[in-house]
């Protein structure tokens, strides 16, 4: 167990940057998540921390020691990769004493570790098996054994339930937290589903392009993101372009004049919660109200996404509650949508990549 420290990491691949300036602090035992659309270097981040791949530059501190040229198997990072990765020909016992024979562990030592990091992921009794033997989530869990068997200081997961189906998903990854908690390991996951990440984070790092974009936690990421793109990217948000008028007024390209609490200036986009949308009769209060047209509404079950247009060029997405006998807004429907003035979160518009 030990706290994780990344510092000013950076991998360049010739011409290519494929992590940049990467800052990091994990807390002993803390659960972090790495978030990030394809290609943003979450993989590369990863493996940099476990030894795999040498950065071009920047610091990796594992407790107290500095492990930035260490060989993997100095570092004792526990690692499972983003598909499984058994080994076909090895048994479950043998897959799992794996890290220790190449750990130099004499093999009467390794047997109790094996056992103990198969009854940890309740595998007991399933030694002798061969991959091809198991389902997928005992395949998962075989893998997270294989790492837990070296007793690490740090876990290393990448996407660990990606090759698992929905349920199971769900149920791997309150075990595989569970442990993480029990044994107090200090953990790093990459995952690019949402939800997962949300559900099993203490704090959450969102990349893009190489870059750290915001650290914090779901409510941080949530209620103040950092920038257009972490608000477009955890969770939902309407965005209106435009530009301020003035401190505390928004124009938008439509030429809607709209109250909020910015002090910008400039091209700039407000970003809207959906939450933070009221429709109707609950939209007398606030200080913004606009009339709207409805132009496509989605049954989702427990809500209705709502796609209303406030002028040519200004859209808006609502997601209301479905309610059993209300009236269900159509196409064509004319609404009146508001918001308060503090719901608008306005930033500098960035230059389209
Ligand atoms: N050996 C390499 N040589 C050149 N470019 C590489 C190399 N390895 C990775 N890259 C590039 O670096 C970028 C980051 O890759 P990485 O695997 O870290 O992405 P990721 O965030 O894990 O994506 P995914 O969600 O798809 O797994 C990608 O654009 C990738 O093409
Ligand atoms: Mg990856």
């Amino acid at each position: 167990m030990a706290r994780l420290s990344i510092e000013h990491l950076r991998k360049v691949y010739g011409e290519f940057t494929a992590v940049d300036d990467c800052s990091i602090d994990i807390a002993d035992g803390e659960f972090l998540v790495l978030l990030g659309p394809s290609g943003c270097g979450k993989t590369t981040t990863l493996r940099m921390v476990a030894g795999f791949i040498q950065p071009t530059a920047g610091k990796i501190t594992i407790g107290e020691r500095d492990v930035t040229t260490l060989p993997p198997w100095k570092r004792n990072c526990g690692l499972v990769f983003q598909s499984y990765a058994l080994f076909p020909h090895m048994t479950v016992a043998e897959n799992v004493a794996f890290g220790l024979e190449m750990r130099k562990i004499a093999p009467a030592d390794r047997a109790p570790r094996v056992t103990e990091a198969l009854r940890l992921v309740r595998l007991t009794g399933l030694d002798e098996r061969y991959p091809r033997q198991l389902s997928g989530g005992q395949q998962q869990r075989v893998a997270l054994a294989r790492a837990l068997a070296i007793e690490p200081d740090v876990l290393l997961l990448d996407e660990p339930l990606s090759n698992l189906d929905a349920k199971l998903r769900q149920e791997v990854r309150v075990e595989i937290r569970d442990l993480q908690r029990k044994l107090g390991l200090t953990t790093i996951m990459v995952t690019h589903d949402q939800e997962e990440a949300l559900t099993m984070a203490d704090r959450l790092v969102v990349m893009e392009k190489g870059m750290v974009r915001q650290i914090g936690t779901q409510r941080e990421l949530y209620e103040k993101p950092a920038d257009r793109f972490v608000a477009g990217f955890i969770g939902r948000s309407a965005f209106l372009d435009g530009a301020m008028a003035e401190a505390g007024r928004f124009r938008s390209g439509g030429g809607l004049d709209i109250s909020c609490k910015a002090t910008a200036s400039g091209p700039a986009t407000l970003a809207l919660r959906p939450e933070r949308l009221a429709i109707g009769a609950d939209a007398e209060a606030c200080a913004n109200r606009f009339p709207a047209r409805v132009e496509h509404v989605s049954y989702l079950g427990a809500l209705l996404d709502i796609d209303v247009r406030l002028t040519e060029q200004d859209r808006i997405l609502l997601q209301v509650p479905n309610r059993p006998g209300a009236a269900e807004p159509k196409p064509g429907d004319m609404i009146t949508i508001g918001w308060a003035e503090d719901a608008g979160l306005v930033y500098p518009r960035e230059a389209k990549a």
